[in-house]
């Protein structure tokens, strides 16, 4: 039986891929900082839950022993640039040694469209710089041609839709408390893809058997859905999906850059998690969807499902609740 060891599992991402792999017959533990988060997870067959710090490496090291795979899907969408290097290029790099003193088999990385392994720097913000360079380390390691190295999936997600998101759900929430929408980064271009098309693809990565197998080169796949939306429609979808106002939602203000700016100034200043920082918006002075230059989804025989037909059985039942 294959095992793999999760990182990120109890998110919103992860907990789907726990689900296709121990689905598949995978044998999965999930790490977490607070186990208590992975209580959601137990139900599924053969998967266990290890508490640790991912970022301490002999706590990663002794997690990853003995696994065949290793799913990596930690991230953190708002923080300092310490934070930012921290979980997304010191993490892959301790990851990567670990992976090769335990002689894993293969190592599927979730990262970011807009991130670029090449040019890591070239990228708008701290999230997509750091992103690009954590999937560098990565590639370094399985191009690196030593003993032990794993093989390397890198998956790039545009926004991920899903039941349970925290972008449609948000959406369509704050339209039915606020009486406009005032919108930074309006004309930003999304090409959503579904969370369960995100977790099948890290399956299918891990299963795949094709020429690249064993040959170091890694696979790097931008997981995107069939449509491409602005931010602007994105939003008054989720109103008509949702019925907010009949359907009609909130009229969307679109603000201009500075505005915009000063908007995420203030909300970085509220407590808990912003809803928009200043690197969110610097994010979006590139569009978030595929290049065309890499494999999509079809490479690991997916069909991206649309956005509208399953946004509206989640958002639907937020209307009939
Ligand atoms: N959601 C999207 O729309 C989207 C779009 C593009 C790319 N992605 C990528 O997809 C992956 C999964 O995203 P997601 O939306 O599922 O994220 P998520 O729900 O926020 O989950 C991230 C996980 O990472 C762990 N984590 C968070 N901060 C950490 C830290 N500072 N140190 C160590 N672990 C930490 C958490 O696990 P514990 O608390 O259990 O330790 C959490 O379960 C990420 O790589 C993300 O960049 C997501």
């Amino acid at each position: 039986m294959n095992n793999a060891f999760v990182l990120g599992g109890t998110g919103f991402v992860g907990t789907r891929v726990c689900e296709w792999l121990a689905n598949a017959g995978w044998q999965v533990t999930v790490a977490s900082r607070r186990g208590a988060r992975a209580g959601h997870l137990l139900h599924l067959p053969r998967l266990s839950v290890v508490e640790l710090d991912v970022h301490d490496e002999a706590a990663l090291a002794q997690g990853v022993a003995g696994q065949h795979a290793v799913v990596n899907l930690v991230a953190v969408l708002h923080g300092t640039q310490a934070a930012f290097e921290q979980v997304h290029v010191l993490l892959p790099q301790k990851l990567a040694r670990a992976c090769v003193a335990a002689g894993v088999s293969q190592l599927v990385h979730v990262s970011a469209i807009g991130a670029d392994a090449q040019q890591p720097d070239s990228a708008p913000s701290m999230y997509l710089r750091s992103k690009g360079r954590g999937e560098a380390a990565l590639m370094r390691a399985a191009e690196s041609g030593q003993r032990g190295v794993f093989e390397l999936a890198v998956l790039r997600p545009s926004v991920i839709f899903g039941a349970g998101d925290k972008f449609l759900n948000v959406f369509a929430q704050l339209q039915k408390v606020l009486p406009i929408m005032p919108l930074a980064g309006a004309d930003a271009r999304f090409q959503p893809v579904w969370v369960e098309d995100v977790a099948s693809a890290v399956l299918r990565s891990l299963e795949r058997a094709d020429g690249a197998r064993g040959s170091g080169a890694p696979l790097i796949l931008e997981a995107c859905g069939p449509d491409v939306f602005t931010l602007r429609q994105l939003v008054q979808l989720s109103a008509r999906l949702s019925g907010v106002r009949g359907g009609r939602g909130r009229p969307v203000l679109a603000l201009p850059r500075w505005l915009g700016r000063l908007q995420a100034a203030l909300m970085e200043l509220a407590p808990g998690e912003p809803l928009m920082s200043l690197d969110n918006l610097d994010s979006l002075q590139i569009d978030n969807v595929a290049s065309g230059k890499l494999p999509g989804l079809s490479y690991l025989g997916i069909e991206g499902a649309s956005l509208v037909p399953i946004a509206s059985s989640y958002l639907g039942a937020n209307r009939s609740r």
